[in-house]
């Protein structure tokens, strides 16, 4: 279970997200939908470790996450959290098996990389090189990078935003499938792949009193 309370981050430009408290229960799935700069991926990254919060804690399975080292937070990671981004991060001009096989490198256990590409029906392309992939076919091979040392917790920020709405909807329910079990919080902008996951977690809501000093006036929805 992922709990986080009193929450804020402020970056160096003024900019101060706060977010209201939230819980994040094991073996279910969220969907954060909120506009443009209210902080969802500030939000995925803190929770990995790879942001450190201004204020407030994350806690996960009871251990307080923020009073971690940097060391013991990128352990975490590595073994605990499969992270898929937006963009993919995947090296073009190598083949899906070894962007996969690369993981090695880190310690991870990568045995169950045929079922998953199995499951996501991309077993075919696995000696293929990623440039020759679909976007569709590109969110799938990283959803098995991200799966393949199943992690206690999947977070994905925004795996459809490169993909039209029948391919998304259908990574989306192919990622619901494959994550069963696990906590998935997933960042979209769009409410209609809601029904697909246990919660949907409106951010719009959630953070106030953001404000961008610069500006001086809160950022609109979908700006
Ligand atoms: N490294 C940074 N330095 C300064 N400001 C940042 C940084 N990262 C994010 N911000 C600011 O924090 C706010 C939240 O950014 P974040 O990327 O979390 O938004 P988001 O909800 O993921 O938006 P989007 O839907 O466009 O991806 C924005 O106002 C952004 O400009
Ligand atoms: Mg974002």
């Amino acid at each position: 279970m992922i709990r986080i309370t009193d929450l804020s981050k402020q970056f160096h430009n003024e900019t101060r997200i706060t977010y209201r408290d939230m819980t994040f229960g094991s073996g279910r799935s969220y969907m954060l939908l909120g506009a443009s700069g209210c902080g969802k991926s500030t939000l995925l990254n803190m929770i990995a470790g790879v942001l450190s919060p201004t204020s407030g804690k994350i806690e996960i399975d009871g251990r307080d996450m923020t009073a971690a080292s940097q060391k013991e937070k990128d352990r975490f990671r590595i073994e605990k959290i499969g992270y898929i981004f937006q963009d993919f991060k995947l090296i073009e001009d190598m083949t899906v098996a070894d962007n996969i096989g690369i993981l090695r490198l880190e310690g991870v256990d990568i045995s169950g990389t045929d079922s998953l590409l199995e499951s996501l029906g991309i077993a075919d392309k696995k000696n293929s090189k990623i440039r020759h992939l679909s976007g569709g076919q590109k969110q799938r091979v990283a959803i098995v990078r991200a799966l393949v040392k199943k992690p206690d917790i999947i977070l994905a920020d925004e795996p459809t935003g490169n993909l039209n709405f029948a391919i998304g909807e259908q990574v989306v329910k192919e990622l619901v499938k494959v994550s069963a079990g696990k906590t998935l919080i997933a960042v979209t902008h769009d409410d209609r792949l809601g029904k697909y996951f246990d919660e949907v977690i409106d951010m719009n809501t959630v953070t106030s009193g953001m404000q961008d000093a610069a500006a001086g006036e809160e950022v609109a929805p979908n700006a």
